[in-house]
Parts: structure tokens; sequence; C-alpha cells
């Protein structure tokens, strides 16, 4: 059977993880997706860089675009990072026909609507699961678990590095500028680690999980953000004589005809749930007006745990490709409805 062949923007941490998952879950995923998935081509910064997965180095190239326009490829998986060169790779990549798989939060904060806009007209399938909590498939729960009911709250730990962080301070005592250096050793900061630590990678979180929760457009400026830059060790000792944990809570609000959206380090009592995640985990909460209280929880960033949500993407766009009917999650996501947000 002829496969499905994979173009791939990156193989840093997230690629690495893409490149083991789709090599070595073969017989799965061909069970899941009804076709064999085949990696052909792969962008990376430098040729000559050495590569912690078995790699045949005629698939690399330097030129992003060498991905782009080879006719051959089917699906461009974009775990490069970066927005603007990136967004024109995407609607080029969608003009093209080609269905994507992005975990890019900053380029879906920001350019979502024009992105899944150019995928609708198309009829392509753009999936962007890895962009939130990593490992949680809670992407694919606001848009079809919550389908049937109306979102009310969505709270929650969205940043491994910054829990990371805050956890080791808190649990050891450890510096945090320590600390920030072994998360990004481990893959879990971003190219960048001020959007971690001042917020912004939580608000571009968060701006997507509210945009998809109440199905409106809430934009990232709408968010008011504040990191952990600030918070000292002086201050989780005090937190913790009190009975409490300091997180980076991102939490997104829809009352009435209002919707507010925050990231702030927050004092959480000992005894609520989200005080016990702890390291690299996040934790989403979702409420709903019919449900009632859900939590999700697992690992929020790093190789493996990010390129499940990767490969999984890629699994549902191959399965749409058999039934001829990509482009439909793009289709559900951007219902108008007119919200207030802070910021008016
Ligand atoms: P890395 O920095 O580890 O990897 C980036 C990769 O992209 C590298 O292979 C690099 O090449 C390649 N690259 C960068 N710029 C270019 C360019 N201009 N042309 C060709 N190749 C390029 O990043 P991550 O894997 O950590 O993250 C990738 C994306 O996934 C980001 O959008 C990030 O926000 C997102 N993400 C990351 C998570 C994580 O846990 N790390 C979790 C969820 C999402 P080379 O190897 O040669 O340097
Ligand atoms: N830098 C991000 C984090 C990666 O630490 O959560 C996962 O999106």
């Amino acid at each position: 059977m002829k496969p499905v062949k994979v173009g791939l923007l990156g193989l840093g941490t997230v690629g690495t993880g893409v490149v083991r998952i789709v090599e070595g879950h073969q017989a799965d995923l061909f069970g899941q997706a009804g076709s064999p998935i085949s990696i052909e081509k792969i962008a990376v910064k430098n040729m000559a860089k050495l590569r912690n997965v078995a790699i045949d180095a005629g698939k690399l190239t330097e030129d992003p675009w060498d991905v782009i326009n080879d006719p051959e490829i089917d699906v461009i998986v974009e775990v490069m990072g970066g927005i603007d060169q990136t967004k024109a790779y995407i609607l080029e990549a969608i003009a093209r026909g080609k269905h994507v798989v992005t975990a890019n939060k900053d380029l879906m904060a920001l350019h979502g609507p024009e992105i899944l806009a150019a995928a609708r007209e198309n009829r392509c399938d753009v999936l962007y699961e890895a962009s939130v909590a990593g490992g949680i498939p809670i992407i694919r729960t606001l848009i079809e678990g919550f389908s049937s009911d109306r979102i009310t709250k969505i709270m929650g730990i969205v940043n491994g590095t910054t829990n990371y962080i805050l956890t080791k301070m808190s649990r050891e005592g450890a510096s945090y500028h320590d600390v920030l250096k072994e998360a990004q050793e481990l893959g879990y900061a971003e190219a960048d680690p001020t959007s971690d630590v001042e917020g912004l990678d939580a608000a571009r979180k968060m701006t997507i999980l509210a945009t998809l929760g109440f199905r409106a457009n809430v934009a990232l400026e709408d968010v008011s953000v504040k990191g952990i830059s600030s918070v000292g060790k002086d201050d989780i000792a005090f937190g913790k004589r009190l009975g409490y944990e300091i997180k980076l809570l991102g939490i997104a609000e829809s009352q009435d005809d209002f919707i507010s959206v925050s990231v702030q380090p927050t004092l959480v009592k000992n005894s609520h749930p989200i005080a016990a995640v702890n390291g690299v985990f996040n934790a989403v909460y979702v409420y709903g007006e019919a449900v009632g209280e859900t939590m999700f929880y697992g690992p929020g960033a790093g190789e493996l745990p990010t390129a499940t949500s990767v490969v999984a993407d890629l699994v549902t766009v191959v399965k749409n490709l058999k039934l001829g009917v990509n482009g439909m999650q793009a289709a559900s996501v951007f219902k108008e409805k007119k919200l207030k947000t802070d910021a008016q």
C-alpha cells in the first residue's frame, strides 16, 4: 500500500520524538490510520548537527521550502517554532492542498483564525493538539468531548517549565536560575525561555483554550499576564507556612456576555488537587454548565509526551484522508459569538 508521505519541519526535542514514534510504532499506526506513514523529508537549521535518532541523511534539507514545495508530500508536520516565516510555510502548504500538524502555540494563538480559514477554504486539516499541555489531549476534548455543553471556566497549569521551576524551588529550595537551566537541558523550555517565565507561553495557550472552549475569538492581547520571574524563595516559603503552594495559573471565565482570561502566579491551598501538580506536569480544569467540573492531568512538555499528541493528530489526518473528510475540524472551530473581553 502506498504510504502517506510526511514532511517534517524541525528535528529538535519534539521532531526527534515524532521520528521515534512514527518509526517505532509503525504497526500500531497502520492499525489506527489504515495506511503506512513515511517521513520523507526533514528540514533542519544545521545539517551537520549530530542527531540522537537514526536518520537517513539524504532526507535532510536546510531549506523548509524543499519540503513545502515537494508535490509528493501529503502532510506537513511543523515542529520548528517561529511565527512569521513559519506562517508563510504553513499557508503555502495549505494552498498546495497539504494537511498540517503543528505544535506551535505562538503561531496558532496569533494567527490561528487566518490559518484555519485557509484550511477551511482548501479542505485541509490543520491540527494542533500538541500546542497546549503537551501530552494531554485537551484540544480535541474541548472541540469534540464538550461540543454538547456550554463551557463556563477553564483553569489550570499549562506551562511545564514554570511548574518545574516552582516545584523544585518549593520542594528542594533550588535556585530559580539553576532550575531554569535544567528545564532548558531537558527540552521543556522554549527557544527563548523568557516566554515561559514571563507567562507569555501560558497566555498563548490560554488564548487557544478560551477560543475553543467559549467558541469565541479571544485574542492574545485580551489576556492579562504576569510570569514567575519575580517569585522568590521567600514568597514560596511564606506561602508554605500558611499552607499554600505558588502555581502559575491560567484562568479563563465566561459569564453572561463577559470573558476574562489571565495568567498569574497564584497561592493555591494545599488541599486543592492543583497544589499537588508537580514538575513538568500540567492540569486543566474544565467547567461546563451540564457536565460540572472535570480535570485533565499529564505531562505538559518534553520529547515523547509532546510527540504523542503530534502523531495522534497525524493519525487523524491519515484517517480523514481515507474517509475523504479533511478540513472538518477547522470548519467547526470558529463559530462567531460576540462576547466582551477585559480589554473592552
Ligand atoms: P527545538 O529548538 O528543540 O527544535 C527546533 C528544530 O527546528 C530544530 O531541529 C532546528 O534545527 C529546526 N529549525 C529551527 N529553525 C529552522 C529553520 N529556519 N529552518 C529549518 N529548521 C529549523 O524546539 P522544540 O522541539 O522544543 O519545539 C518545537 C516546537 O514545538 C515549538 O513551536 C515549541 O513551542 C513547540 N512545543 C515544544 C514542546 C517541548 O516540550 N519542547 C512542547 C509543546 C510544543 P537544528 O536541529 O538544526 O537546530
Ligand atoms: N515551553 C513549554 C512548556 C513547552 O514548558 O510548557 C510545552 O508547550
